[in-house]
């Protein structure tokens, strides 16, 4: 009978969960497109946001929202060093002392940027959303940190750079909006 009684609360409980919780992030049920798209709409940039999780080699509708979240840092991360890998001949190719400094400074972001998107992996993986969140937004701090020391978009102005650093932006900013589900 107390058996009986205390299966009967826990199916009183879920009952009860699942009708005041109608998020997607219950651990296990896979995200839909439908609900990819409510996310990137809350991005700082939707299409740019819907065209990278659209990627069909990401197969992000075949995951959960803690797994779309995986997939965004080890986006974000590939992107990161994709990017810090172009700034060393920048340095070398520094015409003088101060735009030699802002690209060495800038090197230097990346890095912590990097470290912060490992950071995120590691929280990721107990389960502290939290502190995914935070370390995003520590991430594309570190990036507008370079635009600054490198003198974007004053002189020397480097469009490129400026690209990568926008994108690199964009990335951080969904896995905010990811993490944003996952702490509701
Ligand atoms: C999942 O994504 C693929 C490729 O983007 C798409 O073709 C498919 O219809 C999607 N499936 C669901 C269930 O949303
Ligand atoms: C999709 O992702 C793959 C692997 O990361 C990449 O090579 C490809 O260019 C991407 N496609 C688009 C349309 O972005
Ligand atoms: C999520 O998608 C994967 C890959 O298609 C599939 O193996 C798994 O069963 C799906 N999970 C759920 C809960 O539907």
């Amino acid at each position: 009978m107390a058996f009986f009684g205390s299966s009967f609360l826990l199916v009183a409980l879920s009952v009860a969960f699942f009708f005041t919780n109608p998020t997607f992030a219950e651990p296990g049920r896979n995200v839909t497109d439908a609900e990819i798209s409510t996310i990137c709409a809350k991005t700082l940039s939707p299409s740019f946001c819907s065209r990278l999780l659209s990627n069909k080699t990401l197969h992000a509708n075949q995951t959960d929202l803690h797994g779309l979240a995986k997939i965004s840092i080890g986006l974000a991360l590939a992107y990161a060093s994709e990017t810090h890998a172009t700034i060393d001949p920048l340095i070398k190719a520094a015409r003088n002392y101060n735009e030699r400094e802002g690209y060495v400074l800038c090197s230097k972001n990346y890095e912590e940027a990097i470290d912060a998107l490992r950071d995120a992996q590691r929280m990721l993986s107990k389960q502290d959303y939290r502190g995914v969140r935070v370390e995003s937004l520590a991430a594309a701090e570190e990036a507008k940190s370079c635009e600054h020391d490198v003198g974007i978009p004053s002189s020397p102005y480097n469009p490129p750079l400026q690209e990568k650093i926008k994108n690199f932006n964009n990335y951080c900013n969904i896995i905010w909006a990811i993490t944003n589900r996952l702490v509701e």
